[in-house]
C-alpha cells in the first residue's frame, strides 16, 4: 500500500477517503512540524498532502526517496521549490477554481470593513466608548458605490471580485499582463488601464496575483505614493506581494486612508507596525476559509494525489515538464 503524509489536521472525511487507499500518517495534532520532522516523515512516503504553510525547499524533498506528488491544499504553490521537485520527478499539483468565490467575497469583506470602519466601530463599543446616541461626523467612512474599484491581477479570483462591483455601481478599472477578452470586459464593465493610471485614479484598490519572487513588493512605497489620499487598500493574494513596511508607512502617515490584509510577509509573525494602526483591518490568512470551500479544496488535493499515485495524470498539475523527465 502506498504511503501518503498529510501535514497538517485535514477533516476527519477527508482523511478517511485518504485511508480508504492509502497508509496515511495524518498529523492530527495540527502543530507545523519541524523541518527535521518533516524531512523525516517525508522520507516514507510516496504521496504529501500539504498546506501553503509547509516549507518544501530542495532539502525537504530530496528527504522523500519515493515521493511521487506533492499536493498542495491551496491555489498558490510558492511553498514548494517546484523545479527541485521537477527535477526529482515529483509531480505538484494544486486546487485552483474552487476558492475564487470565498476569496472574492472575503476581499469584499474587507474592503468594506476597511472602508466602513467596522473593526475600530466594533472596538470602540466593545470599550464602553459609545457614550453619546447619533454623532452626525462619528465614524464617518467611503462609499463603496458609485466609486472606482481598481484590480491588479485580473486571473479568475481578479475577475469574481469584479462582478462583485457590479452590484455597488463601481467603474472598475483593471491592469494585468494580458487583457481580458472583450466579451469578458463587457461582462465584468471591467476597463484596463496601465498600472500608474490604475493606482492613481482608484478609490479602491485590490491585488491578486500569485507570489513568485519576480513579484516580491510588486506594491511598495513608490506605488502607495502614487494612490489617492482616500484610497483603501486591500491584499489578500500572498504576503510579500506587498511590502509591508511601506503599507504600514503610508497608513501611519495618512498618504492613503485604510487598508485591508488577511495575508503578510513571514505570517503568522506580522510586523508590529501593523498593530499600533486604527485605519488597517487584519486577518489571518481566511480568505478560503468556509468550511464548504475548505473540503471542497480537500477534496480536490485528494483526487490529485490519488490520480498520481494510482499512474494517472492529475487534473491540476503545475509542473507538466516532469511528465517528459526524470522518474516520470
Ligand atoms: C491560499 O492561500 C491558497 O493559495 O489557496
Amino acid at each position: 500500500m502506498k504511503r501518503v503524509f498529510v501535514t497538517r489536521q485535514v477533516f476527519p472525511e477527508v482523511a478517511e477517503a485518504l485511508r480508504q487507499r492509502f497508509e496515511v500518517d495524518h498529523n492530527e495534532s495540527d502543530r507545523p512540524y519541524t523541518p527535521a520532522e518533516m524531512a523525516g516523515r517525508i522520507a516514507s512516503a510516496n504521496g504529501v498532502l500539504s498546506t501553503v504553510m509547509d516549507k518544501l525547499g530542495e532539502d525537504i524533498l530530496s528527504a522523500g526517496k519515493h515521493l511521487e506528488v506533492v499536493s498542495n491544499i491551496a491555489v498558490g504553490y510558492n511553498n514548494v521549490d517546484v523545479a527541485a521537485a521537477t527535477a526529482r520527478g515529483i509531480r505538484v499539483t494544486n486546487t485552483p477554481g474552487v476558492l475564487d468565490d470565498t476569496t472574492a467575497d472575503l476581499t469584499w469583506a474587507l474592503l468594506m470593513a476597511a472602508a466602513r470602519r467596522i473593526a475600530e466601530g466594533d472596538a470602540y463599543v466593545r470599550r464602553g466608548d459609545w457614550k453619546i446616541a447619533f454623532s452626525m461626523s462619528a465614524f464617518l467612512g467611503a462609499d463603496l458605490h458609485h466609486a472606482t474599484l481598481g484590480v491588479l491581477g485580473m486571473g479568475r479570483i481578479g475577475q469574481a471580485i469584479a462582478k462583485r462591483a457590479l452590484g455597488f455601481d463601481m467603474r472598475v478599472l483593471y491592469h494585468n499582463r494580458t487583457r481580458l477578452p472583450d466579451a469578458d470586459e463587457r461582462r465584468l464593465n471591467a476597463t484596463w488601464v496601465e498600472r500608474d493610471s490604475l493606482l492613481a485614479e482608484s478609490d479602491f484598490i485590490v491585488v491578486m496575483v500569485p507570489y513568485s519572487p519576480a513579484v516580491h513588493h510588486f506594491i511598495k512605497a513608490e506605488d502607495f505614493a502614487k494612490m489617492k489620499p482616500t484610497a483603501v487598500f486591500v491584499n489578500t493574494a500572498r504576503g510579500g506581494v506587498i511590502d509591508d513596511a511601506a503599507l504600514i508607512e503610508a497608513l501611519r502617515a495618512k498618504r492613503i486612508a485604510s487598508a485591508g490584509v488577511d495575508v503578510f510577509e513571514g505570517e503568522p509573525a506580522l510586523n508590529p507596525g501593523y498593530l499600533e494602526l486604527p485605519n488597517v483591518v487584519l486577518t489571518p490568512h481566511i480568505g478560503s476559509a468556509s468550511r464548504a470551500t475548505r473540503l471542497r479544496m480537500c477534496e480536490t488535493a485528494v483526487l490529485n494525489l490519488t490520480a498520481v499515485l494510482e499512474g494517472r495524470t492529475p487534473p491540476h498539475l503545475v509542473n507538466p515538464q516532469v511528465l517528459q523527465g526524470a522518474k516520470a
